[in-house]
């Protein structure tokens, strides 16, 4: 009995099309995992005057993969991540209803951003006492607050208020968070935390301030 190939049947009694659509659908699992659109939803955007308002509400959840609440403080003085503006907590928590509309979004929260300096960051990773504080603290917070993931916008490690030191630390800082992150999901049976870092883009800056390979690993 020759297999079932929906309409059509090629020459040779196969399904041509069959397989077409296999590997079309390969395609596009693939594609689809692949693919990420990150976008930034700034605390400063709720302040702007008239039309320019933008809130939690106002964002489309189709058109970005990952949103990111930017900024939070990676605080060197309670070495934990605290909020910027008073209601930033309310406004989280209205970002995370937009996964009702879709359940695939996913919402971290960006610690850091150009005015945030070097200062707290270099502080934090400095030793690995107050870097696993840190790592605990925030983590509690990332999920008591419903996020996906950390997004560390530190510009730049070694720069603007840091230490020679920073570009090191900065790969041992992203090693334990990693590790923690997979701990905890297994620990919680919760999808692991994802992590993200928005770095400089220009070759000779980043060649300076990352360790590239051990930081793509
Ligand atoms: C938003 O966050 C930045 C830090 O990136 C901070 O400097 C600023 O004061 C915050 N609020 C507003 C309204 O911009
Ligand atoms: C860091 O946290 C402390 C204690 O929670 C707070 O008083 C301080 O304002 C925070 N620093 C920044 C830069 O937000």
């Amino acid at each position: 009995m020759l297999p079932k190939c929906g309409r059509k049947t090629s020459p040779r009694g196969g399904c041509a099309n069959s397989l077409l659509v296999l590997v079309g659908l390969a395609a596009i699992l693939s594609v689809s995992h692949a693919y990420i659109r990150v976008c930034y939803y700034t605390n400063w955007s709720q302040f702007r005057p008239s039309k320019g308002r933008f809130l939690p509400e106002n964002i489309d959840p189709f058109v970005c993969t990952h949103i990111l609440f930017a900024f939070g403080v990676a605080n060197a003085t309670s070495n934990n991540i605290t909020a910027i503006e008073w209601n930033d907590p309310a406004l989280y928590s209205r970002m995370m209803d937009l996964k009702i509309q879709n359940p695939n979004l996913k919402v971290l929260m960006a610690i850091g951003g150009w005015n945030a300096r070097s200062t707290h960051f270099t502080q934090i990773v400095a030793n690995d006492a107050s870097m696993t504080q840190f790592n605990n603290n925030a983590l509690a917070f990332l999920r008591q607050h419903k996020f996906d993931g950390l997004d560390i916008d530190w510009e730049y490690p070694t720069t603007r208020g840091g230490s020679p030191r920073d570009r090191r630390r900065f790969t041992v800082w992203l090693q334990s968070l990693r590790q923690l992150f997979e701990q905890e999901a297994i620990e919680s049976k919760q999808p692991r935390l994802l992590l993200m870092a928005a770095v400089v883009g220009a070759i000779a800056p980043a060649l300076a301030y990352y360790q590239i390979p051990q930081i793509v690993q």
